[in-house]
């Protein structure tokens, strides 16, 4: 039978922050939307997960929440955390900060992996290798914050994946 765009291997994404509840969140669901945006949604396997397991079943912050409604993306999806098995199921592992870069490259040298593992500003020009700051405990002007750099980021990802 003729090849489809459905039988080629999917590229996998999986976005990781601390808690599952924030950052990572927010990263899936805006990535979502631009690959949708670019028609590409059966060529990605999209997801987030979190380095600790203090939030794990929770539907994200509201305060996350509500920052991406006012962009036009709903957040979706409950908590969990990484696990080992990831590794073998995605191509980029993306961290929001360095600590959990550093928990994703010990899980990859501890299973030889050979995925991807990246700072998702890493792939932002402007940003360097600089963190998404945790916003957890912070103002509501922190969640907007991430969320300006989480878009940029991953608009530079997404253009980068595809050249
Ligand atoms: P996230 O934010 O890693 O972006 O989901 C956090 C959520 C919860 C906690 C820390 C960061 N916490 O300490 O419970």
């Amino acid at each position: 039978m003729e090849a489809t765009s459905q039988d080629s291997p999917r590229t996998g994404v999986l976005f990781v922050c601390l808690g599952n509840i924030c950052r990572s969140p927010l990263a899936e669901g805006v990535f979502r939307q631009l690959v949708e945006d670019a028609g590409l949604t059966q060529a990605f396997d999209i997801d987030s997960a979190g380095t600790g397991a203090w939030h794990v079943g929770e539907r994200p912050d509201g305060r996350m929440a509500l920052v991406a409604e006012r962009h036009g993306i709903t957040l979706d999806g409950r908590a969990r955390q990484i696990e080992p098995e990831d590794l073998d199921r995605f191509d980029y592992l993306i961290a929001m900060d360095r600590d959990n870069l550093r928990v994703l490259e010990r899980m990859a040298d501890a299973r030889a992996s050979e995925c991807e593992v990246r700072l998702l500003r890493s792939f932002d020009a402007d940003a360097g290798e600089e963190d998404v700051p945790d916003p957890y405990y912070g103002g509501a002007s922190g969640f907007e914050n991430v969320y300006v750099m989480v878009r940029s980021a991953c608009e530079a990802m997404l253009r980068q994946i595809r050249a």
